[in-house]
């Protein structure tokens, strides 16, 4: 097997050059996702496949606890933490804009029972300080907000957006 590390902006692969490819919960996180699909179309064979899965963190839902406060996390997540919050549901429209053709859109709610998993995986307690830290939170309403989260049962549910692209 051969292991490239590379830039997703920038893949160390010539055109035309790949028969499958998958992106799982990356363009959240860079600087221009339209400039990676972009990239993603150039590898591609012309009869080249991929699958895109991206969260949606305007729909992070939990429970139990404030649901005021559950929204204003979001807010400042998605304004301050994640640099591309709702790319899984603007997938599809950017596949197509730069070439791609988009052959499924999926939408599933993906649901956690387990706090300390979630908080793992979410960054509960750490964006919630970071909320604080910001002045997007009371301190009350943070430490209330988790303390009640902590105590179970507990769950957290999002949209996990799916998009199969050809590039033909
Ligand atoms: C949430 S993890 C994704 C996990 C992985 N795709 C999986 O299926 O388990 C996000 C990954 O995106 C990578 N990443 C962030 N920006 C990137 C970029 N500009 N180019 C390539 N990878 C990037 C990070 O290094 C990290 O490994």
């Amino acid at each position: 097997m051969d292991v490239r590390q590379g830039d997703v902006h920038a893949l160390p692969l010539e055109d035309h050059s790949v028969d499958r490819a998958r992106i799982d919960r990356v363009l959240h996180l860079v600087a221009d996702p339209t400039a990676a699909l972009a990239e993603l179309r150039r590898v591609l064979r012309p009869t080249g496949r991929a699958v895109l899965a991206q969260p949606d963190w305007e729909t992070l839902a939990v429970d139990p606890g404030s649901v005021a406060t559950n929204l204003a996390f979001n807010r400042f997540v998605c304004d301050r933490i994640v640099p591309n919050p709702v790319i899984g549901r603007q997938l599809a429209r950017i596949a197509a804009d730069v070439g791609l053709t988009v052959t499924s859109i999926e939408a599933d709610v993906q649901l956690l029972h387990d706090f300390t998993t979630a908080d793992e995986l979410l960054g509960l307690t750490r964006n919630a300080h970071r909320a604080v830290e910001a002045g997007r939170l009371t301190r009350r309403a943070a430490d209330t907000w988790l303390a009640d989260l902590a105590t179970g049962p507990f769950l957290a549910a999002f949209t996990l957006f799916r998009v199969t692209v050809s590039a033909a």
